[in-house]
């Protein structure tokens, strides 16, 4: 069995329904899932809700509900957007599944085993918002570095995880893994946080009722984030599912939002390093959105709701905008000007005017189909975009693998028709206009495929409507690889425009 390809999004917090922070992360890491899945790899793609900890704990209190309770609500509504975004998950974990409680006790008492758990007592700060522990130096006018809010002052009963042990072992796995923490920015200043020194990590909650309890001591909870990393072990099997574990482990990319990189990038390789399991490959911090400019926040009220989002434009604009807009990895601002801007000419025009030329012009001259021959006019600039794609794909530089891959091939197709000119070969009845009309719906079945990781449903309807075959073997993505015929269907724009 080869080893399968394993992607996971962060699992979100039920203290409040989605907004386009989840939906761009879960769409990131669906296009990438669908992108290794097409070109034959075997994917595992982990997403779900981080249910326990002191902030749930909290929201269900000023909700007048059981923790449990908010979490079932919550859950069915993040479910609802992934379906309706088609996310194509393999599993939906929630911390408070039976396995996953298992395999943190399990995890927990390995690295307790070790040494490396030790119990003292926590004197400093708690900020629930960001369920993160600060000393007093690290805050920012007494407020959370990272959010800005208030901070709490704790002095309680605690385990501590050796943190400071693991500083060492941390930075040499930076040097020798230079791919792990993605991208280049973010890397440097893990680098940095990490040669400031490691203070060890308060990894337990006295008195903290909504919480995995210590084992073997039940006063005290498991710290949230230290329950919530381990999904990642436990969808991949851990620890009773040897075999399945062995295949799927380690993670090859935990895609996440700058905001959670230290807990990724520092924290959970120092719990994994203690507990002698591998580590996972790449860790990639995409940026923040803003809104027309702004932060998105409730209290402003700008918070942008996917799933009206996805019913005003339809879900593979949606989808393609926010891969396409911004460069993974740096900030972005959302405006609704730039979607209708960005899809009317690049899907509407560029990618549904090729379709619709080509396949008009099939139509009329060769009602019966093409057969796509050998003849390989246009196999050289499409191959230099497929590898474009393919390589810009696997570094999760989706706008690249859009601009350069995808749209690139649609423009040479579109300088090929202008340069061949087919109307004037159908009437000068020329034998080439074959071999041309069938160089062009290869560039079209290579353009779908390239769609597909991005828009499901358009390239649905583009193998209807051209009649392209199926790939169920090896990657699609290859020029000239499968014999096929077209089957034109009814024309119908692809992308209507949005007025
Ligand atoms: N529960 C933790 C993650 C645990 S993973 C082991 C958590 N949950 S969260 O519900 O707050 O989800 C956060 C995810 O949404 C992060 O990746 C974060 O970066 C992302 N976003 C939240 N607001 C965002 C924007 N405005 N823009 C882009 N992504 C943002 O953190």
């Amino acid at each position: 069995m080869s080893k399968k390809y394993y992607v996971t999004t962060p699992i979100y917090y039920v203290n409040d329904v989605p907004h386009i922070g989840h939906a761009y992360t879960t769409i990131a890491a669906d296009a990438l899932a669908r992108f290794y899945r097409m070109t034959g790899h075997d994917v595992f793609f982990l997403t779900g809700t981080d249910e326990h900890g002191k902030k749930v704990e909290k929201s269900a209190s000023d909700y007048g509900v059981q923790p449990k309770e908010l979490a079932d609500r919550v859950v069915v509504r993040f479910k609802e957007l992934w379906q309706k975004l088609n996310i194509s998950y393999s599993r939906f974990i929630r911390t408070t599944d039976k396995d996953h409680m298992r395999a943190v006790t399990h995890i927990w008492k390995i690295i307790y085993e070790k040494g490396d758990i030790y119990k003292g007592v926590y004197r400093d700060w708690y900020c629930t918002p960001c369920e993160s522990f600060w000393t007093s130096s690290q805050l920012v006018n007494n407020k959370c570095p990272d959010c800005g809010r208030d901070v709490e002052l704790l002095s309680e009963e605690s385990y501590f995880f050796r943190l400071s042990r693991y500083e060492e072992p941390l930075l040499r796995f930076y040097e020798e893994n230079p791919d792990f923490i993605k991208p280049e920015r973010r890397r440097n200043e893990i680098i940095s946080f990490v040669k400031q020194g490691l203070k060890d990590l308060s990894v337990s909650r006295l008195g903290l009722k909504w919480g995995i309890r210590v084992p073997g001591d039940e006063k005290h909870a498991i710290y949230v984030w230290f329950d919530a990393l381990t999904n990642y072990l436990t969808g991949a099997g851990f620890p009773d599912h040897r075999d399945l574990f062995e295949n799927t482990w380690p993670a090859d990319v935990h895609i996440i939002g700058k905001d959670i990189l230290r807990f990724h990038a520092v924290y959970w390789p120092a719990f994994l390093l203690s507990a002698g399991l591998p580590l996972p490959r790449q860790v990639y911090a995409h940026g923040w959105w803003t809104v027309e400019g702004e932060k998105m926040s409730k209290s402003r009220g700008n918070v942008v709701d996917p799933v009206i989002e996805a019913e005003r434009f339809g879900v593979d604009k949606f989808r393609y905008f926010l891969l396409r807009e911004v460069p993974f990895g740096l900030d972005g601002d959302y405006s609704e000007a730039s979607l209708v801007h960005r899809v009317n000419s690049e899907l509407s025009n560029d990618i549904g005017n090729l379709f619709s030329r080509v396949c008009g012009m099939i139509k009329k001259y060769r009602p019966a189909g093409i057969e796509i021959s050998e003849k390989n006019e246009l196999a050289e600039e499409a191959q230099e975009c497929i590898r474009e794609y393919t390589s810009r794909m696997q570094k999760l530089d989706f706008q690249g693998a859009i601009g350069e891959g995808l749209l690139g091939l649609v423009s040479r197709a579109n300088v090929y028709i202008d340069r061949k000119k087919p109307w004037q070969m159908a009437r000068e009845q020329d034998a080439g206009l074959d071999g041309v009309l069938a160089e062009l719906s290869e560039a079209l079945r290579i353009v779908a495929y390239m769609c597909y990781p991005f828009m499901p449903e358009a390239f649905n309807k583009m193998m209807e409507m051209v009649g392209f075959p199926e790939v169920t073997d090896g990657n699609p993505l290859e020029w000239g690889s499968i014999k096929w015929k077209t089957k034109i269907g009814d024309l119908t724009p692809i992308f209507p425009r949005i007025e």
